[in-house]
């Protein structure tokens, strides 16, 4: 049998192989929502501009509400043989009001039916993700601003630099999601144009109200070339390029946890809630979900190289292809909210070791560059003397297997005869982090000043 949607000059049916390539019905059915949405403010603005009879257009609509309630309920059966949730729908529609439902697709075609329902789909779940990312600006916030004064080692090529503070360094990711946002937020606002009434690629004879549609959806206009608003995947890729960036924001935190929780480090603990122990070890607390979320980018950034990669070869306008911009996006944005849930409640309930944090920040010299500046400010030698000079001194220490601020003074003249016993008042952690006041810098005032200024804005102040 041909297909009954569109199958007038066939004779023969679809191939079982062609069914199986062809049906998008198993992912697509996601956005049926959308679709009944979307095919209702399509029918209010025919009946409006007298190209269906307004009982054609009532029927249409309580049947797309009947349709709903079916699929919401689970009564609905989906068919392969109907490809995908538009002809699913609309062949159900018939099913409820008969030959009416035939006038739904007047001035429109899948093709712009399915653009505007990916775009109204992807609209809704950036704005969902758009909360999930302040949830976790939040979380983080809030524990920045406990821990402002927890001293840790700051790192570069991660060996020890210089101390910060815990609260510092949770702030640097509040300030990365916030980009983060940003991006969502300006692909959100390029996105919310409507494709509807651009039909199979060229417009319509009908006198259609683009702008009524575009208004009854929520979209700030009607796209503007009918080729375009068919063959426009930007608008994914553009999302997918943000979860992407944000995937990777989450898994370099994550893969910090990782580091964090390690025994050698211990620095930080993950409640229960959030390791997992080991079948075979009983001492193990494994933090699986922090792994996960830095696995679970791979897809994410695999979803916007794949849709990248179909895209970029295509003629306008509609191409078969396009059918594949929707798995990977589901998945990518699936798996963004889930690393995203799991990430704020491992930050929500972690806890950091203070007293392993300080030692750790005052190994490795990692006050060196504060006597070097010391050097510069109070016996005014140039930095790179200072640097030079405070380096004989580290190698003094190293020698000797002791902090920087257990050396004698005699030790320190041996090598800079004008060092004064006033040296020592920087040599501590917390004296080298409270004296970062630069804008942006770590000392606890301005880490505090930071997080309350976000907590803020998140509306949690
Ligand atoms: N399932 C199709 C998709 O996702 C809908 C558009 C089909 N259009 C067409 N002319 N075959 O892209």
């Amino acid at each position: 049998m041909s297909n009954k949607m569109w199958g007038g000059r066939f004779a023969e049916g679809p191939d079982a192989a062609l069914e199986a390539i062809n049906a998008s019905i198993d992912f697509d059915r996601r956005f049926y929502a959308q679709d009944i949405r979307g095919s209702q403010a399509h029918v209010a603005m025919l009946a409006d501009n007298g190209i269906v009879s307004k009982d054609d257009a009532r029927a249409i609509s309580e049947g797309l509400g009947k349709v709903l309630d079916e699929i919401e309920g689970g009564t609905f059966t989906f068919s392969r043989a109907l490809e995908d949730i538009h002809l699913n729908i609309e062949s159900r529609l018939a099913e409820i009001i008969g030959p009416a439902a035939g006038r739904l697709h007047t001035a429109r075609s899948r093709n712009d039916q399915v653009a505007t329902d990916f775009r109204l789909y992807v609209r809704d779940a950036v704005d969902a993700l758009d909360e999930q990312l302040a949830g976790l600006q939040a979380a983080l916030a809030e524990k920045a601003l406990t821990h402002s004064a927890t001293v840790m080692p700051g790192f570069t090529h991660l060996q020890s630099a210089q101390p910060v503070t815990f609260g510092h360094h949770l702030l640097a990711y509040v300030e990365m999601l916030g980009r983060d946002r940003g991006r969502f937020t300006d692909a959100r606002n390029r996105m919310n144009e409507n494709p509807l009434g651009a039909a199979a690629l060229a417009g319509t004879g009908f006198p259609i109200d683009r702008f009524a549609t575009a208004k009854a959806l929520d979209f700030a206009r009607p796209m503007a070339n009918s080729l375009d608003a068919v063959s426009a995947r930007d608008f994914v890729l553009e999302v997918l390029a943000a979860a992407a960036i944000a995937s990777t924001h989450l898994s370099r935190l994550a893969e910090e946890i990782v580091i964090w929780t390690t025994p050698q480090f211990g620095f930080v603990k993950l409640s229960d809630k959030f390791t997992t122990g080991s079948s075979i070890m009983p001492q193990k607390r494994n933090p699986d979900a922090a792994e996960l979320v830095r696995g679970k980018t791979g897809r994410v950034i695999g979803a916007l190289v794949g849709l990248l990669t179909v895209i970029k070869g295509l003629p306008l306008a509609y191409s078969k292809d396009m059918q594949e911009d929707k798995e990977g996006t589901f998945d990518a944005l699936d798996t963004l909210s889930v690393c995203l849930a799991a990430m704020t409640g491992m930050v929500r309930d972690m806890e950091p070791n203070s007293k392993v944090m300080r030692k750790a920040a005052g190994a490795g010299y990692a006050t060196a560059t504060d006597l070097a500046d010391w050097l510069v400010r109070e016996l005014k030698l140039p930095f790179r003397e200072a640097h030079h000079v405070t380096g004989r001194i580290v190698a003094r220490a190293s020698e000797q297997g002791i902090a920087l601020e257990k050396l004698r003074l005699e030790d320190l003249t041996a090598i800079e005869p004008k060092i004064t016993d006033q040296v020592f008042s920087v040599l501590g952690v917390e004296k080298s982090v409270r004296s970062r006041t630069s804008y942006g810098g770590t000392a606890p005032p301005n880490v505090r000043k930071q997080a309350r200024g976000w907590l803020k804005k998140l509306g949690k102040g």
